[in-house]
């Protein structure tokens, strides 16, 4: 192709226009992958170019995802839908890192993005996309957070949307915001595999176009997590970054950028990539103790619903990711995600179950000598704390035994003696 950016299929090696409309490669059905002509001014100009628009205030570069739009979708122009989004704090806590092992640690904290998640990143760019191609519908399968923000970016861009998200195992917070946004929402009996197969026959049926991580356009926004946390460290890489993994867009998103990052010259070295997974829902994990040899189906049951997911959809780019930055696959147990939940919020930060899987994920791989104790590490903070507010309230008060961390609230009589028996005790 003669073009800057255009589309492989990662199976059969088709190459198609960037603007081609197939979610999917039309010949063989395979994944797509997006792939930009190296910028031409090279790496220490391209720096240059990022950090200067970091004063930027308004219109599209002001977003923490188009300030890259170099390495992002460079010809996007007048299409551009942004919020903006991005712009996301790297927090330090002396309280978390204690609770990990990892005193470098570092939080990049996703959950502050529009709708609360990392997915804003990635929807920026596929509802761009979306307008670039004419569509005239969006949809997504979901366990919630891509179902918020394709919801409300649909909405700003005027488009119908339809989510397609597992009944009775999304969080209230992001059913709210896909209700809330105007998203035609189906509530399906299965789990969030069987969504994502229905969402994909669903969009081919009907013409609408599909907004999961499947699309090669939302990981192109989602690589920009990775180049701001290396923009905030002054372009000089952190040891390890560790992210939780479900449908593993994240994880083979962030192996693209670092793969791009080193061959453009934006860094000179490559951190180490740790995907967490829930024990119950980790078919990655047990693939990656096989060396990848197996790709593992599983039935997923883990309270963080965010990553409940037994068949994901980019376990060959992320096994790539894996590899190539010589990382690692972990697991955790529901109960190490309540600690390091309570840990985070109880720092004042608060995040999702699921983001909490990589601050837990952390603690493990220090506990065995994976992780350095000095190592510096960027764990990645998903989602925001009021997405699933039933997991903290039924941990702070009604979890048995009672959780070392848990803050029962007390309930009282209009009584001032009370109050004061109660503070003094
Ligand atoms: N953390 C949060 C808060 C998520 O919502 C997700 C995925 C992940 C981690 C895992 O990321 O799938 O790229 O490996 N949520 C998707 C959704 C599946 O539908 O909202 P991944």
């Amino acid at each position: 192709m003669s073009a800057a950016t255009w589309q492989v299929c990662a199976a059969c090696g088709s190459e198609i226009s960037e603007t081609d409309p197939h979610p999917r490669c039309p010949r063989c059905g395979g994944l797509l992958e997006v792939r930009h002509r190296p910028p031409p001014q090279g790496g220490h100009a391209l720096r240059a170019t990022f950090d200067a628009r970091r004063g930027v205030w308004r219109g599209a570069l002001a977003s923490g995802v188009w300030r890259f739009i170099e390495a992002v979708l460079p010809n996007a122009g007048e299409h551009i839908l942004t919020y903006p989004e991005g712009n996301t704090p790297l927090l330090t806590s002396a309280p978390v890192a204690h609770w990990a092992g990892s005193p470098a640690l570092l939080l990049k904290h996703e959950g502050l993005n529009p709708t609360g998640s990392f997915k804003d990143r990635g929807m920026t760019v596929g509802v761009t996309q979306a307008r670039r191609i004419g569509a005239r519908a969006v949809s997504c399968a979901s366990t919630g957070n891509t179902a918020a923000s394709l919801a409300a970016y649909a909405a700003l861009a005027g488009l119908p949307a339809l989510v397609l998200v597992p009944k009775d195992q999304v969080a209230a917070g992001k059913l709210a915001q896909a209700l809330a946004y105007g998203a035609r929402t189906l509530l399906v009996r299965g789990n969030f595999d069987d969504c994502l197969e229905l969402a994909d026959q669903a969009s081919e049926r009907l013409g609408v176009y599909l907004l999961n991580s499947v699309n090669p356009f939302r990981l192109e926004g989602q690589k920009t997590i990775v180049f701001e946390l290396l923009q905030q460290l002054s372009w000089d890489p952190p040891d390890w970054i560790v992210v939780p993994a479900g449908n593993l867009g994240n994880t083979a998103a962030f192996g693209k950028a670092l793969e791009e990052g080193r061959a453009w010259g934006l860094i000179d070295r490559v951190p180490r990539l740790a995907a967490v997974q829930a024990e119950g829902a980790a078919p990655f994990a047990s693939s990656f103790r096989s060396g990848f040899a197996r790709l593992d189906r599983v039935t997923p049951h883990t309270l963080a619903t965010a990553i409940s997911i037994g068949n994901p959809v980019s376990h060959e780019r992320a096994a790539r990711a894996i590899r190539e930055t010589n990382g690692v696959v972990t697991t955790v147990s529901d109960d190490d995600i309540l600690e390091a939940k309570a840990a985070v919020d109880g720092a004042g930060i608060g995040c999702e179950p699921a983001s909490a899987a990589a601050v837990a994920g952390v603690r493990r791989l220090v506990k065995e000598g994976v992780i350095g104790k000095t190592d510096r590490v960027v764990a990645v903070l998903t989602g925001h704390v009021l997405k699933d507010p039933a997991t903290v309230v039924h941990y702070h008060q009604e979890r048995e035994p009672r959780p070392a961390r848990a803050n029962r609230p007390v309930e009282i009589e209009v009584n001032l003696a009370e109050v004061e028996r109660l503070m003094r005790g």
